[in-house]
């Protein structure tokens, strides 16, 4: 095998984790314009197995001395239809195969080699799992009788709800990023911290296929850029800019909700809204853990069991 070096290793990771970004977006983008449905929820899921590999890429290439990237690879934004998009997957996923199996050829360091062909495994898996869903797709075009009435287009959202949306995936899209980027930088400091925000970044991409959802199904685009990110070294400085993201997410919530009428699109921000109060709650929850006692006029007050308080209550 050839020599290869840290620099090397990081470099290939960092383009690595670009594509596991690319995936995600693409492919929740195309789950959204599948609408409602079966396959929908299948194009998600694989959406959510791209999210892990970035995350593993992404904490290996930190822990080998490289800086976390956030930047997006080839997304294929191209087809028309549900066969043409199957097919920009599959190739993605074509691409990934090829990039991974060369890496295998590179990389010496075993435990770095074992999440590759873990994710290599999952790649091959949605490979077959696209190349189906091109069939699946061709085969309900095909059978769809040329007698039924062509589809209507959307009526349109109005603007105040439209807004909404559109600044509401900006939003979601970067506190996804935000959430998964704390979470491996705070794996090796705290596993709750870090699995949490791993949880709610996952909760975010919920949110962001609500608003996609409506967004697509009234016939507009889905924004494929995020807001500004808030990426500090230090984990309480990090907890503090995501309670801060909540708090101010909220209130631009109950902004639009005030000015909206579409009652779908009204529905989905205000159910959103309402996470993001618990984020925030659960985020300032997160932080005391990492404070510490400075003084015993700060200490805790909580109740201490002791063997003898427990005895009485039995
Ligand atoms: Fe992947
Ligand atoms: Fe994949
Ligand atoms: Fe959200
Ligand atoms: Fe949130």
């Amino acid at each position: 095998m050839p020599q290869t070096t840290n620099p090397d290793v990081i470099q290939m990771l960092k383009a690595a984790a670009e594509d596991e970004h690319a995936a995600l977006i693409q492919y929740l983008r195309h789950a959204y314009m599948m609408g409602e449905g079966e396959l929908a929820c299948e194009i998600e899921a694989i959406a959510r197995e791209e999210m892990r590999h970035f995350w593993i890429l992404s904490r290996w290439m930190v822990r080998l001395g490289g800086q976390p990237t956030t930047q997006r690879g080839f997304t294929d934004v191209s087809g028309a239809t549900p066969p043409e998009w199957m097919q920009r997957d599959v190739a993605a996923e074509e691409r990934a195969i090829a990039m991974y199996e060369s890496y295998l050829t590179r990389i010496a360091d075993p435990d770095l080699r074992a999440d590759i062909e873990h994710i290599l495994a999952d790649e091959r898996r949605h490979h077959g799992d696209f190349a189906h869903f091109v069939d699946k797709t061709a085969l309900a075009i095909q059978q769809t009788p040329a007698s039924a009435a062509p589809v209507e287009p959307a009526p349109g959202l109005p603007a105040a709800d439209q807004d909404a949306l559109n600044w509401g995936v900006n939003h979601e899209y970067a506190a996804i990023l935000q959430y998964l980027v704390h979470s491996f930088l705070t794996m090796d400091k705290d596993e709750e911290i870090s699995s949490q925000l791993m949880t709610q970044a996952i909760n975010e991409m919920q949110h962001m296929g609500w608003f996609g959802e409506e967004l697509v199904g009234s016939g507009a685009e889905l924004p494929l850029t995020h807001h500004p990110l808030t990426l500090p070294a230090d984990p309480q400085a990090m907890l503090e800019a995501d309670v801060q993201l909540e708090n101010e997410t909220a209130a631009m919530y109950g902004q639009f909700i005030a000015q909206m009428t579409d009652p779908g699109a009204k529905g989905v921000i205000e159910d959103a809204r309402g996470q993001e109060l618990y984020h925030e709650n659960l985020f300032g929850r997160l932080l005391k853990r990492l404070k510490p006692v400075t003084s015993p006029a700060a200490a805790p007050t909580t109740k201490v069991w002791t063997v003898g308080t427990l005895k009485r209550k039995a």
